[in-house]
């Protein structure tokens, strides 16, 4: 088949040349002075940076760099930066500006940044006017030219500034380096078509391209025989993927394909979005024993003239009633979501349309924030923006309505026994380990880091509002 949305072999190749001519600069400078080069990334943002990063990690690798402990005695320094919100923006450029003191006491640092918040015009000409220090500027379309970037800069011992516009080409195959050896996120898709009014993903990931789904199995084929147990697939609205391959594909297809993979014990997807929630992709949950009874199923607000404003093409009843068929087709289902409060225009009573969702689908979890004006986007442009104090009161209602039932679901849980995947050492008390039921609940329990990547059965013992503890049985 022809797979004409794939970055060419000989741009992949090209990049090779580069990784392998940096790497005998370092492997020379390890020959001269007895020490390997160093680096160290930052990650803001969500899944799909932090996927990307273990890119960024896997080339810098195979050029011959060894991860630093600090960031400050790092040779080459990356922020892979997000601008979801403006807190997210604010904590790069606090970084960035201690970052000047660390190159002036350690000149040879090079400092690279790059992601969503880099694909802005005008965080280009504020690094340029004020960042002067940083070394190498790239964006979210072309991650896979580091290598040239930073040959580029050795060369000519001046700045690096490459951002694309938009780039309908996906790369394969670019070296990866995995934070956890047993499980592991995968990519199905790209970008975002749907222009909710607030936000501005759709503007620095440009519009959405899936992979093809050979590639996807393939890649996780290859995982599987790696050793990982958990996939996770990414895109910023996984129930359109497909779209535009020009092939029989849907998302429902694709999970059920997934679950035949031989080595594969759980299947995790981010994020669905409501509208484009089908019938086919509940059935292919319920059905496919290897699906995570979980989905995040984000609905920002529960008014349907703010929701209309939001661009979210849903409204209140349609989100519930989506909710009710989940919950028939597979009863155990846990129900996550993202909810903003304080969206230009939304009054304190239309915030109680948000509590009322809220009471009603009875979430096990949800990620909630106060609205931030995106400039470029079209609720920037909205004249009613709300006043901060009055967002605070309704965002502390929202949690107010929220907390309790989180609470409530987490303490039926207490007695019963789950299967649970180990994670990582408590960070509180090292004779816990942290794991996740299959729901993905967080839970605490007794163990040593021998258990990490392996599934157990643990009986919930207590609940907190945000995580569970228990006991091996
Ligand atoms: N593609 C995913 C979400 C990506 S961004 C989806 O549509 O579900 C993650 C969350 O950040 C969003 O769900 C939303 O709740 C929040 N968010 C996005 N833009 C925001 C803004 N301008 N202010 C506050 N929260 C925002
Ligand atoms: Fe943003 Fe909406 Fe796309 Fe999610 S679906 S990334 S909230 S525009
Ligand atoms: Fe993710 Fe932030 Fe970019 S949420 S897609 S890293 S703007």
């Amino acid at each position: 088949m022809e797979r004409n949305n794939n970055v060419s072999a000989e741009q992949l190749a090209r990049q090779q040349e580069f990784m392998k001519k940096i790497r005998e600069i370092n492997d020379e400078y390890f020959n001269r002075t007895g020490k390997k080069k160093s680096m160290f990334i930052t990650t803001f943002g969500c899944q799909m940076n932090a996927h990307d990063s273990e890119k960024l990690l896997g080339m810098l690798k195979e050029m011959g760099y060894e991860e630093a402990q600090e960031e400050k005695d790092a040779d080459f320094v990356i922020y892979n930066t997000c601008c979801v919100r403006e807190n997210a923006e604010n904590k790069v450029y606090g970084n960035l500006g201690y970052l000047k003191h660390q190159k002036r006491e350690n000149p040879e640092m090079k400092i690279a940044i790059c992601g969503c918040m880099m694909q802005q015009e005008s965080v280009l000409q504020t690094i340029k006017e004020k960042y002067k220090h940083v070394d190498m500027v790239f964006g979210t379309f072309n991650l896979y030219k580091l290598p040239e970037i930073m040959y580029i800069n050795i060369e000519t011992k001046a700045p690096v500034f490459d951002i694309w516009k938009e780039h309908k080409e996906i790369v394969e195959d670019l070296p990866t380096i995995r934070h956890f050896k047993y499980k592991a996120s995968v990519n199905i898709m790209f970008g975002c078509n749907n222009f909710c009014s607030y936000c501005i993903v759709p503007y620095v990931r440009g519009r959405e391209r899936s992979r093809c789904p050979e590639d996807i199995l393939n890649e996780i084929r290859e995982l599987a025989k790696d050793g990982v147990k958990e996939i996770t697939l990414l895109g910023q609205n996984v129930n359109s993927y497909g779209l535009g391959l020009g092939e029989d594909i849907t998302f429902a297809k694709l999970l059920r394909m997934v679950n035949e993979i031989d080595g594969i014990e759980r299947i995790r997807f981010m994020t669905s979005h409501p509208k484009d929630l089908s019938d086919e992709l509940i059935y292919a949950m319920r059905d496919c024993k290897k699906v995570c009874n979980h989905i995040h199923l984000p609905f920002q607000a529960g008014n349907n003239d703010i929701l209309k404003a939001m661009n979210r093409k849903y409204t209140k009843e349609q989100y519930l009633e989506l909710v009710e068929k989940i919950k028939k087709e597979i009863p155990d289902i846990s129900l996550t979501t993202d909810i903003i409060v304080g969206f230009p225009g939304e009054t304190s009573s239309q915030v109680d349309d948000t509590i009322d969702v809220i009471k009603k689908a009875r979430f096990n979890g949800a990620f909630t924030f106060i609205y931030s004006k995106r400039t470029g986007t079209p609720a920037a442009e909205m004249k009613n923006q709300v006043d901060e104090k009055e967002a605070k009161e309704n965002f502390n209602r929202v949690l107010d309505a929220l907390n309790p039932i989180i609470y409530e679901l987490n303490c039926q849980k207490v007695g019963k026994t789950y299967k649970v995947l180990a994670d990582d050492v408590s960070n509180g008390d090292k004779e816990y380990i942290t794991g996740r039921l299959e729901d993905n609940s967080l839970v605490h329990f007794k163990g040593d880091s021998s258990m990490i990547g392996q599934i157990f059965d643990v009986k919930i013992t207590d609940c907190k509002t945000f995580y569970l503890i228990g006991e091996r049985v």
